[in-house]
């Protein structure tokens, strides 16, 4: 049997991650909104795309809940986007709204299903997806921290003039202002970043990566990144449809890990077929700390507004 992936969202981050997971053969996808005819016409577009691309993954677009029953990953882009001068957290209450009829109707088709939140602001969303569909925290996953770190690592790659390839980097905390690149565990062929280039450089890095969906929206002025965050939710499908226990840094639901309970934030998580399988925990200095601890704060005033 074919694996079956619902995407909740038809607009660019939702049909791009349709475009990348078709491209790939992992899963014949659905997608849905609520508009009518977008969905449709997106997906027959990339279906009839499939022929060229040597791929049998169908794609279908609907309006209709009963169409996405019994998905393996159901995918949660739905929601408002930033315009500049927004901040992530601006979309708080309309995207909430959103996220309270989405999930009911997924988890209703799709009881057994894993989400991926990807809808902002991420960690306050995926903590309310978490509490409405009661699964446990295996089945509730954030996209955001492969996006971060995507993002550093391209940052890392330019001005070192390396392949991407040769760059790990791990970006923890919420996907906000206040999300915490980790220089110390960020490497090139194994060597730490620290030990190439200044402080200074790293420093400007770094605050470029925390502005990296901001730098989009500013160009794009109607909407915001796409191509990247939906290279993400790929990357986190694959590692799960593939159960590859692939360690990615995702947002989950810490019960006391990193001295962090009952809230979602970005940490290293192994991916499998069960989900989240395992958080890892590394050690962090009292600074990186501190810094995880100010980033949580922050995802905590948000779900206290919206009461999750
Ligand atoms: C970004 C948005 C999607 O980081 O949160 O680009």
């Amino acid at each position: 049997m074919r694996k079956k992936v619902t995407i909740v969202g038809s607009g660019n981050v939702g049909a791009t991650a349709a475009h990348w997971i078709s491209a790939k053969e992992l899963a014949d996808v659905v997608l849905i909104d609520i508009v009518e005819g977008v969905p449709q016409g997106k997906a027959l577009d990339l279906l009839e795309a499939m022929p060229i691309e040597k791929r049998d993954s169908h794609v279908v677009g609907t309006n209709d809940y009963g169409d996405t029953a019994n998905s393996d990953i159901v995918v949660i882009t739905a929601g408002i986007p930033r315009k500049p001068g927004m901040s992530r957290d601006d979309l708080l209450n309309t995207n909430y709204k959103i996220m309270q009829d989405v999930v009911g109707k997924v988890v209703a088709n799709s009881p057994n299903c894993i989400l991926i939140v990807v809808s902002n602001p991420l960690d306050a969303m995926a903590q309310a997806a978490y509490k409405i569909s009661k699964f446990n925290r295996e089945r509730v996953i954030g996209m955001a921290g492969v996006l971060d770190s995507a993002r550093f690592r391209t940052f890392i790659a330019e001005d070192l003039k390396v392949s991407v390839e040769n760059v790990t980097a791990f970006v923890l905390g919420g996907h906000g202002d206040t999300m915490v690149p980790l220089a110390r565990y960020s490497t090139v062929a194994g060597i730490p970043i620290t030990e190439l280039m200044d402080k200074a450089t790293l420093d400007r890095l770094v605050q470029r990566t925390r502005d990296g969906g901001a730098e989009i929206v500013k160009y794009l002025k109607t909407g915001s990144a796409y191509y990247a965050p939906s290279a993400a939710v790929c990357e986190m499908v694959e590692a799960i449809l593939k159960d590859k226990k692939k360690i990615l840094p995702c947002a989950a639901y810490l019960e006391g890990e990193y001295g962090i309970k009952g809230l979602y934030v970005g940490v290293p998580c192994k991916l499998g077929a069960k989900g989240l399988e395992q958080i890892i925990e590394i050690k962090l200095t009292a600074e990186e700390q501190a810094a995880l601890q100010k980033s949580a704060d922050s995802v905590k005033e948000l779900v206290a507004v919206i009461g999750a």
